[in-house]
């Protein structure tokens, strides 16, 4: 409902598979070969989602919903991915997870871009895979499919640039768009209580701008935002479309998967969360007492 130039946005990207099959390995490769390093000495915080630039757009990357989170987002009515990259090791092929994941993806009406992982290994069967995937009715494009699959190496980086031009490739079907100009508004990924300062929420914005000094509706939360820290744990005045930036100023810890929303009267945000949480108490208090 909001009035404003529409412009193309960078696809949101969760990773699942099956355990072990390598989803942490291929983001933090990913993560150390393509964020910009040197910003804040070098040290990369860790902040549960992060985007790199490529060649051919950007792309942000949450790596925090395996696939209890990922289901826990759903579940609160976040639909904070755009793709699903399926992670299946060349070497242990189709696992019940990885079903799970296809599952996952598939009730989420989410798509898939294949990445066959540990493609180094001398173990690895890329027919077996292939069969057992198409088995469950994910199908590569070579084989008169509409699924990419990529075969990736988190050691020798081998695929890697493919996995993400296949992604960009994914996205330009999507046709992604926000409106930067709107009120920030997006999802909340994770949340801590941190000594030092206070509430620190990971949030990713998927409409408008985040800014410093916004009054953000989180959940049962709210606040003025204090601080934006970026995947580096540098200070920036603002976050865009698909951005995923850390937010201090909340007055407490909102659940992964909750809405936020920028909204332009204090009075009004307090009281919303307030209502919310007399509501949460109620709740709470029924179902102990039934
Ligand atoms: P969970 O989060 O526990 O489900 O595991 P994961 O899917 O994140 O897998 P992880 O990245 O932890 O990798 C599991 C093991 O496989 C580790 O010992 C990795 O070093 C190894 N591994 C991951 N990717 C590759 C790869 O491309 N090649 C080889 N040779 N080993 C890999
Ligand atoms: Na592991
Ligand atoms: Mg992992």
């Amino acid at each position: 409902d909001y009035e404003g130039e529409e412009i193309k946005r960078a696809p949101v990207v969760t990773v699942m598979g099956h355990v072990d099959h390598g989803k942490t390995s291929l983001l933090d490769y990913i993560r150390t070969t393509r964020v910009a390093a040197g910003e804040s000495g070098g040290i990369t915080q860790h902040i549960g989602a992060y985007h790199v630039e490529t060649d051919h757009g950007m792309v942000s990357f949450l790596d925090t919903p395996g696939h209890a989170a990922f289901t826990a987002m759903r579940a609160r009515g976040a639909q904070a991915t755009d793709i699903v990259i399926l992670v299946c090791a060349a070497d242990d092929g189709v696992m019940p997870q990885t079903i799970e994941a296809i599952q996952h993806s598939r009730a989420a009406g989410v798509p898939i871009v294949v990445a066959i992982t540990k493609c180094d290994k001398p173990s690895a069967d890329l027919d077996k895979v292939r069969n057992e995937l198409v088995a469950q009715e994910v199908v590569p494009e070579e084989w008169g499919g509409d699924i990419q699959f990529v075969e990736v190496s988190a050691k020798t980086g081998q695929g890697i640039d493919e996995l993400l031009e296949a992604i960009l490739l994914q996205a330009e079907v999507l046709e992604l768009t926000a409106v930067p100009s709107a009120p920030g508004k997006g999802v909340v990924v994770e949340s801590r209580l941190d000594r030092g300062r206070g509430s620190v929420a990971t949030v990713l914005v998927q409409n408008g701008t985040l800014r410093k000094g916004d009054i953000v509706l989180a959940g049962l939360n709210m606040g003025r935002v204090r601080a934006l820290l970026d995947e580096n744990g540098k200070a920036v005045e603002s976050a865009g479309p698909a951005i995923p930036v850390e937010i201090l100023g909340l007055d407490g810890t909102p659940e992964a998967g909750e809405e936020f929303i920028v909204v332009a009267d204090e009075r009004k945000a307090r009281e919303v969360a307030n209502f919310r949480q007399g509501k949460y108490r109620e709740v709470r208090f029924a179902r102990q007492h039934s």
